[in-house]
């Protein structure tokens, strides 16, 4: 018997890769694995009605008609249609919006795919009577868009199968509980948003790119050694190992969408002189700051919460100056998907 009206309402964070997944197949595959903080403030809040009737959807941000979006809802729902049947029999109504600014050149898709996931999931657990499947939350989530997997649950979280880590390719995946040092549990994330311009690379056609990659064994290999090293330092509390691993990850990942075919530089001259600072002023003070890259041009500096004070006085003195506008987010690792 299938309920004539559902509502609810849930808000998911967005998440920072500091082993990058870059390449896959299959239906979203990971062709390695990957970890990543959740954050916190960077979040998408997302309410659907479902009304029992014709499926279909209407899709709206912050009130307002978005039929931009309706493309990729549209494929959403063609995609998890075999593993949700009951969603042929409903129409919904959907509205969300952003914690972040829309043209921050900070990718909604993880936050925004996640939320829908738990607010789909929240339903089918109405219908059937079952638990919230926050592993098929995943799962879904997986499949609007690969790194949205990550973002349901705080606050490491690795997707990938890897030797000594419980992670899967279908879904996301959680070491035991208390694995994160204490110093990593509120580690500090400023977004400095260098280009808030759209990516210049889809992430679509660049996981395409490593289809026949010069690099791409050597790359895929790298990544699940750079995890066994880097989960070891997460739990440690290890800051010069997390540092290294992390820098290299990011301008490993720019490095193989400057030698794909076609090639990018996804960096700009701004990123690369907050690059030199951060360094510059890593050898100066001591303090263990680092940076990590998207698949663009905004830089996130990741560092200690106790060193919010001094990193704050490079921001205001060094690098505000290099952001758009001297527009910059501040986040921290968050916990995940939460119902409003
Ligand atoms: O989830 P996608 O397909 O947008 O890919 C995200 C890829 C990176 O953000 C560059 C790395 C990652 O692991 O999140």
């Amino acid at each position: 018997t299938l309920i004539d009206h559902l509502s609810t309402k849930w808000q998911a964070p967005s998440n920072i890769a500091l082993v990058k997944y870059w390449g896959k197949y299959g239906m979203q595959l990971p062709a390695n694995p990957s970890i990543s903080f959740t954050l916190n403030a960077c979040r998408t809040i997302t309410t659907v009605t479902a009304m029992k009737g014709t499926h279909g959807f209407n899709i709206s941000y912050d009130g307002e008609p978005k039929p931009d979006f309706a493309p990729k809802i549209e494929a959403y729902f063609k995609r998890i249609a075999d593993y949700c049947p009951w969603i042929a029999n409903y129409h919904f109504d959907i509205d969300t919006h952003n914690t972040f600014p829309h043209s921050s050149g900070i990718a909604s898709s993880a936050s925004s795919m996640a939320a829908m996931s738990v607010c789909m999931m929240d339903f089918e657990s109405t219908i059937t009577g079952q638990e919230m499947d926050f592993h098929k939350a995943s799962f879904l989530a997986r499949l609007g868009s690969g790194s949205a997997c990550r973002s349901l649950k705080g606050s490491a979280v690795v997707w990938g199968t890897h030797d000594e880590v419980d992670g899967s390719s279908q879904y996301f995946g959680i070491d035991k509980s208390n694995y994160l040092h204490p110093v990593f549990q509120d580690f500090q994330d400023t977004i400095l948003l260098v280009d808030k311009g759209e990516k210049v690379v889809s992430s679509t056609v660049g996981h395409e790119l490593m289809n026949g990659h010069a690099f791409a064994k050597a790359r895929f290999e790298q990544a699940h050694e750079n995890l066994s090293t880097l989960k070891k330092a997460l739990q440690e509390g290890d800051l010069d190992t997390f540092i290294k691993i992390t820098e290299s990850e990011a301008l490993t990942l720019h490095a193989m969408m400057m030698t794909s075919h076609p090639y990018f530089i996804l960096m700009k001259p701004k990123t690369l002189s907050i690059i030199e600072e951060i360094w510059a002023f890593r050898k100066e003070t001591g303090i263990p700051v680092c940076f990590t890259l998207d698949a663009g041009a905004n830089v996130h500096m990741l560092y200690p919460h106790e060193n919010n004070e001094a990193v704050q006085g490079l921001i205001n003195s060094k690098l505000a100056q290099y952001c758009q506008n001297g527009h910059y987010i501040c986040d921290q690792v968050g916990t995940g998907a939460k119902k409003c």
